[in-house]
């Protein structure tokens, strides 16, 4: 489908043929993103990974957060991290069912502040618990205000040039949130920054406790600048790109399975068995038993990918399905239909996890009827991050407790909606009742 917005031009792409031309064969020719202006202000003028050029400056940032942060070494050496948060996380919720029986918790603040604290502690190596400038609850909120803030439209990406003066002046409001907004996440950034600077004895990004602050550091230092915008760039990446991308997956999968009760009950039964009564914590060696959690965790990303639908710009001209696409054309592969087509899936709405068995899809982006990830030079780098954390708080959800829906609800009263510009959130917040298991 084209769609001519302004002056510029967008086409979407909603077949897995289309998306295998685009990802497969193109891979190199769209492995650009449009540049829309609030895209551009958030990530310091493309000085970033997700929004960058397809240039060295990217592959440098791009290989930084792979060695300081998304390799396996540096994934098995934050375990710690994430099993310490969960266990947090489960204790929380185990006061409140004692506490308060029957009271519904809001799993989607849970998940978000889990995911915030782990990613703040092992990427950015600022505990939430104890930082006196930001709290769990005030992050969270900062991540879907940016998070709302990135890919938003304005007039001026299809207006270019001298409508653009106009145009500022027409969406003065619209400008302000966004220019308050990156007040405030490069606030955090800086804080985040100053933080690492003070210990200049402190680790070298070749020391194994380095974060990736201090690798990205490291760099700008080595390159012989002081600009610390690409340090912020990157920064943005993982806080934006990284928080609530795994927050949502984990709302929708609580969601689908208490509208899916025999799913909930055979999850259940599995991780109960292989676990063993009375376990007092989890750890991420158990994810290895859990099969069917498992499969789970792939319904949810195909029938809600936090990212539905993935931005990409055509470099050159090129041809897909026979269509010719000019040279900066924006490329919407729209990940959330390919995920629902009925020339795919058997029944696409229905939540059936049991699809997924036998089946050699991954996430490494090789099946272009599932791309939760994306695929290509630009696909996701945190696959192995992401999944390990959606696997092991499921994990801990379902072994420790047992869930019912407030006030008499059933799960068709649950309101399906979500709310987004790139990622996308479920609209109302998913609020449950834990009965402690035992
Ligand atoms: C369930 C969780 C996640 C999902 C579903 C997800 C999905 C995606 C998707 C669809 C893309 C675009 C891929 C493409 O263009 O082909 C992407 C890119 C990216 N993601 Fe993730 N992501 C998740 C978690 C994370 C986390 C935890 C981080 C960082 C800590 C992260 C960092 C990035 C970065 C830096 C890019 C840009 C890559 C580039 O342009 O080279 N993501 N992600």
């Amino acid at each position: 489908m084209a769609l001519p917005l302004g002056f510029a031009s967008a086409v979407v792409i909603s077949s897995r043929e289309a998306a295998e031309e685009v990802l497969k064969t193109n891979d190199l020719e769209t492995c650009s993103r449009p540049k829309v202006m609030a895209a551009r202000k958030l990530s310091y003028n493309l000085k970033d990974i997700t929004f960058a050029h397809y240039s060295d400056s990217w592959r440098e940032n791009r290989k930084v957060s792979m060695v300081e942060l998304l390799n396996f070494k540096k994934l098995q050496s934050f375990k710690f991290i994430r099993e310490e948060e969960m266990d947090f996380v489960v204790k929380k919720i185990s006061n409140s069912a004692l506490e308060q029986s029957l009271v519904a918790v809001d799993l989607s603040q849970i998940f978000m502040c889990l995911v915030a604290n782990i990613l703040c502690r092992s990427a950015l190596g600022q505990n939430l618990h104890t930082n006196k400038f930001f709290d769990e609850k005030k992050i969270a909120k900062l991540v879907v205000q940016g998070s709302l803030a990135t890919c938003h439209f304005g007039f001026s990406d299809f207006f270019p040039g001298k409508l653009e003066n106009f145009a500022d002046w027409l969406f003065q409001r619209k400008k302000g949130q966004l220019k308050r907004t990156f007040k405030e996440l490069d606030d955090f950034y800086q804080h985040v920054i100053d933080d690492h600077l003070k210990s200049l004895d402190g680790p070298k990004s070749t020391d194994p406790s380095a974060d990736i602050v201090t690798g990205m550091l490291d760099l700008v230092d080595k390159n012989g600048t002081t600009d610390m915008d690409q340090v912020k760039g990157v920064l943005m990446n993982i806080f934006l790109g990284g928080i609530d991308t795994i927050a949502i997956i984990l709302i929708w999968a609580m969601t689908e399975l208490i509208r899916n009760p025999r799913v909930m009950k055979k999850a259940q039964e599995e991780i109960r068995a292989v676990l063993g009564g009375k376990r007092e914590k989890i750890t991420e060696e158990d994810l290895e038993k859990v099969e069917y959690l498992k499969l789970i965790v792939k319904e949810t990303l195909r029938l809600h990918p936090s990212v539905p639908s993935i931005p990409r710009e055509s470099m050159s001209q090129l041809t897909i399905q026979g269509y010719d696409i000019p040279a900066k054309t924006w490329m919407y592969i729209n990940v959330w239909a390919i995920g629902r087509d009925p020339k795919i899936w058997e029944n696409p709405e229905d939540f059936i996890p049991e699809r997924f068995i036998n089946s050699a899809f991954n996430f490494k982006g090789q099946n272009f009827e599932f791309l939760p990830f994306g695929s290509g030079r630009r696909a996701c780098p945190a696959v192995s991050m992401a999944s390990t954390t959606l696997e092991l708080c499921l994990l801990n959800m379902l072994y420790f407790f047992d869930w019912n829906l407030p006030n008499g609800m059933v799960g068709e009263d649950i309101d399906m909606g979500d709310v987004g510009n790139i990622s996308f959130y479920k609209k109302e917040p998913l609020l449950l009742v834990p009965v402690k298991h035992h």
